[in-house]
């Protein structure tokens, strides 16, 4: 069954309309701000937002915010995983709150520091962490570290897969098997066949051969993709790269800044698997900025003797605001009191009834679509089948049919993670929040199909 693309332009533009209708406040402030932010907005990819104009927010608490405008929204976008423990979550602005009334930065640890650690290490089972402002400088760190130790030059990543602002990682595969600057990548310092190498997810025969190279020195990682759609691993699949990381000597890093949906200590511990390294951000300080990265004994013990006191500074890994003491106060809290592993199973439970509604929605009107879900989070991709690697789940992208499906999702209220059909639970998320979804989702397809 194909989409009509006149009805689809048509219900878009009604769309639009209701939007408009709906929301002068958020176009007053989107004029103001636009005098002096490009787009009106504080980054430009906030744009990209479905709707004449930006979404502007009053107030945000469990899993719903209020807009300038007094509609409220059920927040299934969650801050793209920022605000996965839901929108203020009290323990953690208690603590954060606390800690702010006693100083937020000193270059020195705090009490806190050391329940961090605990905290982090026992539930992500690697012995020694460290401290970053994002996600994806913890990346940035690690990939640093591992060609220090493996003396190589390369890391290798999956295609269509996306780990931050990191410059390596802006790389696809083209179909004749080059690496070539992702679509968009802006402003490369270097040609990325130079520092990376791209296979697919889930073929574990180009792995081998791209490690056989001897040129790499870490395998960045996501264990399942969730940026392209979600993309599940087949079993065996995390095996095979540990195994392969171990024969040729590659670090392997778990990026599980989002997989951390699945569980409590993310893919790397619902699976048992054992990584040189893993990759947390976004939520960890319940939306304080804060990335953190943990390492094995025998990684650690390698990075440590790589590296001179003297000089460790400006040696290219570090950030003044890194390990602040807010972000410990917020990663302990959050850890401890909010996104408690107890939290996971009425998240699970939520995405589960989110994705049973997505389901029936899509038998009901036949459409050629699928839905996958990963713990917390849920996904729809305009395909049949589940993808099985980043290039057949890029593959049905649909701009168009997108923006349409959250703007329609807006308009009744619903805010979807942008530029995916992510839908994402926090602790806070209800029952009836998810059955706003579903009856959103029903009465859009049904627009588009009937
Ligand atoms: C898997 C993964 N890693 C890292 C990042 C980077 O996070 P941040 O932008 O907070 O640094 C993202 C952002 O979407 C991500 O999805």
């Amino acid at each position: 069954m194909t989409i009509d693309r006149a009805r689809l332009a048509e219900l878009t533009a009604r769309e639009a309309g209701v939007f408009a209708a709906a929301r002068p406040r958020s176009r007053s402030e989107w004029e103001r701000a636009s005098r002096h932010l490009p787009g009106g907005v504080p980054m430009l990819w906030m744009r990209k937002w479905p709707g004449p104009w930006p979404v502007y927010v009053a107030s945000g608490w469990g899993s719903h915010f209020l807009c300038v405008d007094g509609i409220d929204h059920v927040d299934f976008c969650l801050g793209d995983t920022g605000a996965m423990s839901g929108h203020a979550p009290a323990a953690a602005v208690a603590a954060i709150a606390a800690q702010l009334e006693h100083g937020s930065t000193f270059m020195l640890p705090t009490r806190r520091a050391s329940q961090a650690g605990d905290l982090l290490a026992e539930r992500f089972g690697l012995p020694e962490w460290q401290f970053t402002l994002s996600a994806t400088d913890a990346n940035r760190t690690l990939i640093r570290y591992a060609r220090q130790v493996t003396g190589r030059r390369k890391i290798l990543i999956h295609d269509h897969s996306y780990h931050g602002t990191v410059d390596e990682t802006f790389a696809s595969l083209a179909p004749d098997g080059e690496v070539v600057p992702r679509r968009g990548s802006i402003g490369a310092p270097v040609p990325v066949s130079e520092t990376t190498a791209v296979v697919q997810f889930n073929d574990v025969p180009a792995l081998g051969r791209a490690l056989a190279t001897g040129e790499i020195a870490a395998v960045l990682i996501e264990p399942a993709m969730t940026n392209v759609g979600i993309v599940l691993p087949d079993p065996g699949y995390l095996d095979a790269v540990r195994a392969l990381c171990t024969r040729y000597g590659a670090i392997l890093v778990h990026d599980e800044t989002h997989t951390l949906s699945a569980g409590p200590g993310g893919m790397t511990r619902e699976l048992g698997l054992e990584p040189d390294a893993i990759v947390l951000g976004k939520t960890i300080a319940g939306g304080v900025p804060a990335g953190v990265f943990g390492m094995s004994a025998a990684f650690g013990d390698r990075v440590r003797a790589s590296v001179r006191l003297e000089d460790i500074d400006v040696g290219g890994v570090g950030g003044t605001l890194a390990g602040n003491a807010l972000s410990i106060a917020g990663v302990v809290a959050t850890l401890g009191e909010v996104l408690v592993p107890a939290a996971w199973e009425p998240m699970v439970a939520r995405a589960t009834e989110w994705t049973a509604g997505v389901q029936s929605v899509i038998d009901e009107f036949q459409a050629p679509w699928q839905v996958t879900q990963l713990g917390a989070r849920g996904e729809y991709s305009f395909r049949p089948t589940a993808p099985r690697h980043g290039a057949e789940a890029a593959a049905a992208d649909d701009f168009e049919l997108q923006q349409f499906l959250h703007l329609h999702a807006l308009n009744r209220g619903i805010l979807m993670t942008p530029f995916h059909n992510m839908a994402l639970m926090s602790p806070a998320t209800t029952s009836e929040d998810v059955a706003r979804h579903t009856e959103h989702f029903r009465e859009a397809v049904g627009a588009l199909f009937a």
